[in-house]
């Protein structure tokens, strides 16, 4: 006959070992093994017990207690690696995945970035210059004349304290001569902002890439072949360039440069995309003053320097017929540079 003890236990380890799931078992263990449960009840009845009772029945309490643990470990195992299969049972792996959307950088950005890896192999360094500009940096020392049309009010943003949104990335040459002296190397991409009427090739604010080379010997022929190799690495190998005389304040002799390339739109028409020129000895003298020295004594360093417009060399690249889609921020547009 068994012990009453045994036959807990033996119901016990029926039940638990066929729970359903793991609530069923959470609630078979506090039946049992809980403060109040069974085996508990039973261990306080030992006391109660003879002498030679109480080994016995400790014996049996302690298997049931010991087997009823050991049957609910083994069957909790068992039933969360049955849920582990089961959930992973319901992922359907011939579902196409969720593609998550890339986003793309602005075509502006993309031909800034051509632009400035072409010229960092030409050996130039990155520089900048503030937006928001004194008449100074943008006019005066850049030797444009006090009564120069560019001044007007009408052609330039001005702010009620005199100063002025700067209408060329020009001032960069100013700002790098007055850090560093001679040999300087650089291009200055950035934003210029002009009163125009706003039409499809013309904006309130455009971009250009505004260049400066000072060294010693720097001659129009470093100016060309830097400009020729730069269009042709930009726009193919058969991109040709022409420079016509122009008129700059701040550079002599001045010159615009023309590209035709067959990668342009228009083919073989002649393309107006840059001013260019040898750097005024009467910039470098504004230089000098302003730093306190004569690090740019126009007796030894020449210079070259040039100011492109990055939308118009965009907008012929990429074949897009108005200015305003840069800034218009329509995704259809955007889209087709992705
Ligand atoms: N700053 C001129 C403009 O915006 C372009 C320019 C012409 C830049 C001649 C230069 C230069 O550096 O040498 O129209």
């Amino acid at each position: 006959m068994l012990h009453p003890l045994e036959e807990l236990r033996d119901s016990a380890l029926s039940y638990i070992t066929s729970a359903a799931d793991e609530h069923v078992l959470e609630a078979l263990r506090v039946q049992y093994l809980g403060r109040n449960g069974s085996i508990a009840l039973w261990g306080e009845q030992m006391r109660a017990l003879s002498k030679e009772e109480r080994p016995i029945v400790g014996k049996l309490l302690n298997e049931a207690r010991n087997a009823v643990t050991a049957a609910l470990a083994e069957t909790g195992e068992r039933l969360r690696a049955a849920n582990e299969a089961n959930a992973l049972a319901d992922i359907d792996i011939s579902l196409p995945g969720t593609v998550a959307e890339l986003g793309a950088l602005h075509p502006l950005t993309q031909m800034l970035d051509r632009a400035i890896a072409i010229f960092r192999r030409m050996g130039f360094a990155l520089a900048e210059g503030p937006d928001v500009e004194t008449e100074w940096y943008c006019f005066d020392a850049l030797n444009t004349a006090p009564d120069h049309p560019a001044r007007n009010e009408q052609d330039t943003f001005y702010l009620p304290d005199g100063r002025l949104l700067r209408t060329h990335t020009s001032t960069v040459q100013i700002h790098t001569m007055q850090q560093a002296p001679p040999p300087i190397r650089v291009i200055a991409p950035g934003a210029a902002f002009r009163r125009d009427e706003v039409d499809a090739t013309h904006s309130a604010q455009f971009h250009q890439i505004e260049g400066l080379y000072v060294d010693e010997d720097v001659s129009v022929a470093d100016l060309k072949g830097t400009l020729e190799f730069f269009l042709r690495e930009l726009l193919g190998p058969e991109t040709e360039i022409r420079f016509r005389p122009h008129y700059f304040p701040f550079t002599e002799p001045s010159f615009e440069i023309d590209v035709k390339s067959k990668a342009l739109r228009g083919g073989e028409k002649w393309l107006e995309l840059c001013g260019s020129g040898m750097v005024h000895p009467a910039v470098f003298e504004e230089v000098n003053r302003a730093r306190g020295d004569e690090a740019y004594d126009a007796e030894k360093y020449t210079g070259f320097a040039f100011g492109m417009g990055m939308d118009r060399l965009a907008m012929i690249l990429f074949d897009i017929p108005d200015i305003r889609l840069f800034a218009g921020n329509d995704l259809r547009f955007l889209r087709q540079f992705a």
